[in-house]
């Protein structure tokens, strides 16, 4: 008899997105009409940079000619896209990244999931509560949580958590953990740590052996001065930190599919049997085995990301973008309503008034003034209580669901 992966099976209904989505169906299927606006999952709706979609074109133009014409890339990914992420996102932030120590993928999600490939199910898995479901998810899938409680949590996650009472700043774990998600600027909450507080965790993990597995997808919307880009403006981090990028947000690219993530070299894990596994290697093992890399179009257009005016191009829907974050952040603190976040990231983060329910609130937003937000309580126990919106929808849709918050009756 085929035996399943119990994982799969523990794993409570949809995933998060997938839920609201069907939620959203029914309700317009009863209500055809509804005029509704989606600032529920983070999904860009600005079209791509022009330099963008020139390098894509001159890309397929590329693919049509037999000189030009590309088959199986490098395993890693192009080196003309590897040099400039080096550059850019890094040697001018003072950090020294070698080329063989970045992976191209198709997003930083994918990446999150896999990583959990490598490691054995014995690890003790530590989660800032509220957090982006696919590192519980993945865990769960990989045998590493154990059981559902009542509270929502599995019971070997370590949970920490962060809520308005703590400023979002998550307190070290009182236990030993040994690996370690962290997302800064965050999703769901939109808040972030300055240097000195991620610095307090990077010492934390070069002390106990932990890894940090650090999601920088929202780096490109920091606005504020002192938060790291990058988990290796910490000295030390690059013996204890995997750092997983995106361009899905930073360039649009949610449709398209780029992201990378970075291996340092000298991270090493330990095994029972086979003594210490070089996480750099393995990886590459991994990918070279389970992925065949992102199209050359693709990481073309990536490159493109990088050309003077891509990156203007790009830093101009993130204005957009950011402008939306403050409309929101006005409106519902005219509202009278707890706001957090959107200055750093895309997302604002809520109290429901009277701390009401997540998905109450979730229903009472859908049904009453047809604005589809995220129930914080889908991100995690801490999460109850609150809502997430996201700032990346049209303006005019963003301005429209705003009136509708100001003549709601809360
Ligand atoms: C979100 O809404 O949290 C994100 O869009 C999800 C994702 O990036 O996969």
């Amino acid at each position: 008899m085929v035996l399943v992966n119990n994982g799969f099976l523990s794993l409570p209904g949809n995933y998060l997105f997938s839920e609201i989505a069907r939620k959203v169906e029914s309700y317009k299927n009863l209500h055809p009409d509804a005029d509704l606006i989606r600032m529920g999952i983070g999904d860009v709706t600005r079209p791509l940079a022009k330099a963008v979609t020139d390098a894509m074109h001159e890309a397929v133009s590329d693919m049509s000619v037999a000189e030009t014409f590309k088959g199986y890339g490098p395993e890693q990914g192009y080196g003309f896209l590897i040099e400039k992420i080096i550059e850019n996102d890094f040697v001018q932030r003072g950090i020294e990244i070698a080329p063989d120590e970045v992976f191209i993928s198709d997003g930083c999600k994918s990446d999150m999931g896999n990583i959990g490939d490598l490691f054995a199910r014995e690890n003790t898995v530590a989660v800032t509560d509220p957090v982006y479901p696919v590192y519980v998810d993945s865990n769960v899938m990989g045998g590493r949580a154990g059981s559902l409680l009542k509270s929502g949590k599995w019971n070997n996650i370590i949970y920490l958590p962060c809520t308005a009472e703590n400023g979002f700043i998550p307190d070290l774990p009182e236990s030993p953990v040994d690996i370690i998600y962290l997302c800064f600027p965050n999703n769901p909450t939109g808040t972030t740590l300055k240097k000195n507080e991620l610095k307090k965790w990077v010492d934390y993990a070069l002390e106990a052996g932990s890894l940090i597995l650090f999601d920088a997808a929202y780096e490109a919307f920091i606005s504020e001065e002192d938060v790291p880009h990058s988990i290796y403006e910490i000295e030390g981090a690059k013996n204890c930190a995997i750092e997983f990028r995106s361009f899905s947000k930073s360039a649009g690219f949610t449709g398209i599919r780029c992201g990378y993530t970075v291996v340092p070299k000298n991270i090493t894990a330990g095994s029972a049997s086979h003594g210490k596994g070089n996480l750099n290697s393995l990886w590459r093992r991994r990918q070279a085995t389970k992925f065949n890399g992102v199209s050359y179009v693709t990481q073309k257009a990536a490159e493109a990301v990088y050309s003077d005016e891509g990156r203007k191009q790009c830093k101009d829907n993130i204005d957009y973008y950011m402008e939306n974050a403050a409309i929101i952040r006005d409106c519902l603190k005219s509202v009278g309503l707890e706001v957090f976040g959107g200055i750093n990231a895309p997302y604002i983060w809520f109290r429901t008034p009277g701390k009401r329910d997540s998905w109450g609130f979730f229903e009472r937003m859908l049904s009453e003034i047809q604005v589809i937000g995220t129930p914080g309580v889908g991100f995690g126990p801490s999460g109850e209580g609150y809502m997430r919106l996201t700032a990346f929808g049209s303006k005019e849709d963003t301005v429209v669901a705003m009136s509708r918050f100001k003549s709601w009756n809360i």
